[in-house]
């Protein structure tokens, strides 16, 4: 699956508790690709009490972004370097600015492989408080639940390892209104940027986990059984 070209090559775009950690992991598992997160990257340069790791802490905690040249170096790295990406990639969390936009086109013009798709999980702003609020994380995986929408099966414990579930520092209401507004100023541009090379879609990211799936699977097997709820024409 992804092609005979060098595999799956995406992005998804999305506002804090669309789903794009929650869609990713799917589509790794489907094409074999890697996922690049890079909130879980920058989480773990603050678990391992990095420079970076204490600077982007701050960054993230005020709900803002940390720049441009440190992420597209971070990503670049990965591309190179990271042996689960040969098969492709999707990306979650990048680009998040224009000027990474641009930066990614550059390095993969230059291998030759371009984006497949960009896919935008939209969704209402008044629906991310209690998604977000609700959020517990496995920080070792990335693995995320939710209290109400999708629970672990023992309180705060990851039903794979058994690890303890914590809440990010930055999953406060007051915080998550930063970080909407970072991403309507800053993020918004980027879905436009998409839209003008053919290669952007939109699913309803309100609907339940497994519908959204579906969605996303009808953009990148539109010849498959997958139906949902396509919104490309209402961009
Ligand atoms: P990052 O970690 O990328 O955070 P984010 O974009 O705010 O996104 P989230 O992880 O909060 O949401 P998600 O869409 O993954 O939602 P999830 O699937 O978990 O970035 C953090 C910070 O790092 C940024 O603020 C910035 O400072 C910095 N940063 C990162 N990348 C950067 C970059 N490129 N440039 C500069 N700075 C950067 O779902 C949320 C919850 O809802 C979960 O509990 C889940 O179980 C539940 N849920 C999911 N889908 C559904 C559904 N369909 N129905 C009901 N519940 C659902």
């Amino acid at each position: 699956r992804g092609g005979a070209d060098g595999g799956m090559r995406m992005i998804l775009i999305g506002p804090p508790g669309a789903g794009k950690g929650t869609q990713a992991p799917k589509i790794k598992e489907r094409y074999g690709c890697c996922h690049l997160a890079t909130g879980d990257m920058l989480r773990a340069q603050v678990a391992a009490k990095t420079e970076l790791g204490r600077q982007a802490k701050k960054i993230m905690d005020d709900g803002k972004l940390v720049s441009d040249d440190i992420m597209v170096n971070m990503i670049r790295d990965q591309l190179e370097n990271n042996k689960e990406c040969k098969n492709g990639f999707i990306l979650d969390g990048f680009p998040r600015t224009v000027p990474q936009a641009e930066k990614l086109d550059g390095m993969l013009t230059d291998q030759r492989k371009p984006l497949k798709h960009a896919i935008e999980l939209q969704i209402d702003d008044s629906l991310l408080v209690a998604r977000i609020t609700g959020r517990l994380v496995h920080p070792a995986s990335g693995r995320s639940y939710h209290k109400i929408f999708n629970p672990p099966k023992a309180n705060m414990t990851d039903d794979i390892t058994g690890e303890p579930l914590i809440q990010r520092s930055d999953d406060n209401e007051a915080t998550l209104t930063k970080r909407l507004g970072t991403y309507h100023d800053q993020t918004g541009p980027v879905t436009d940027y998409y839209r003008k090379t053919g290669i952007w879609k939109a699913v309803d990211a309100s609907k339940e986990p497994g519908q959204v799936w579906k969605s996303v699977l009808g953009i990148m097997e539109p010849g498959g059984s997958a139906s949902g709820t396509l919104m490309s024409k209402l961009g």
